[in-house]
């Protein structure tokens, strides 16, 4: 079942975004050489604590943590640590706010120091397949044309599209219908239609595309060693340009 949500729903997840957003600029600014992800999680935790939200990833599904933290070729879903954060890691967090019961989803990668310039090109392009999912993503197109313009991007740019992993419908819960692939065909699947909400989350690698899980039965990391970075953002699908509940530029 596909969901439509009501503008009260839509204001509780903007304020959720709201929350979540303002926790994105700090870690913005943590991120450097010596902090540990074990650091920003308890950060993240207090943070939404003073802000009246949940870590709605905690004991989601078992997950420990209030992060996600993925570093380098970590796809997804990667455990908060002790170790230290190097010059030249890239980083990705991921969070989920429940505040009042509304949901805001967004992952952001990070750079850590100097990385080179490959790294960079990873991020600047993940972060532009977002962007174009994005604009892919109206009333009355289909699932399948945010994919494709995707994976065209990336893939055009050298790049891989992660096919384990999608974005989802969200709210009331974190992962409803419909799937949303980063990878696709033109045209194709399902009809987007007002009021849905939705992540559009792509992970895309330097190399192959294909994913390996950790031991820890959560973290997806990369067959061949090769660095992943991932831009996410909740949107609202409408019948001009979605908004964007988790914009880290407005005002
Ligand atoms: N924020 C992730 C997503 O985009 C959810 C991670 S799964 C969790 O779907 F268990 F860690 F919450
Ligand atoms: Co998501």
């Amino acid at each position: 079942m596909i969901s439509r949500k009501s503008k009260r729903e839509i204001e509780k997840m903007q304020a959720a975004a709201d929350v979540l957003v303002k926790c994105h600029k700090e870690i913005a600014k943590m991120m450097k050489p010596g902090i540990t992800t074990m650091e920003i999680d308890a950060f993240t935790e207090k943070f939404l604590e003073e802000h009246g939200a949940i870590p709605e990833q905690k004991g989601y599904n078992g997950y420990p943590y209030a992060i996600c933290a993925s570093i380098n070729d970590e796809i997804c879903h990667g455990f908060p640590r002790h170790e230290k954060l190097k010059d030249g890691d890239i980083v990705t967090i991921d969070m989920v706010v429940n505040l009042d019961g509304g949901l805001a989803d967004s992952a952001w990668t990070y750079a850590v120091g100097n990385v080179d310039e490959k790294g960079l090109r990873l991020m600047e392009v993940t972060k532009t397949c977002l962007y174009k999912g994005i604009e892919q993503a109206r009333a009355g197109n289909r699932i399948g044309d945010i994919g494709h313009a995707i994976q065209q991007y990336a893939e055009g740019e050298g790049f891989s599209v992660v096919r384990d992993f999608t974005g989802h419908g969200i709210g009331p819960t974190l992962h409803e219908d419909p799937h949303i692939p980063h990878f696709g065909l033109p045209n194709k699947g399902l009809r987007l239609k007002e009021g849905m909400v939705i992540t559009i989350e792509p992970m895309i690698n330097e190399d192959s595309w294909h994913s390996q899980m950790d031991s820890n039965n959560w973290t997806a990391r990369t067959i061949d060693q090769g660095r992943s970075a991932q831009y996410e953002h909740t949107i609202v699908i409408t019948k001009d340009k979605p908004i964007i509940l988790t914009d880290q530029d407005k005002e």
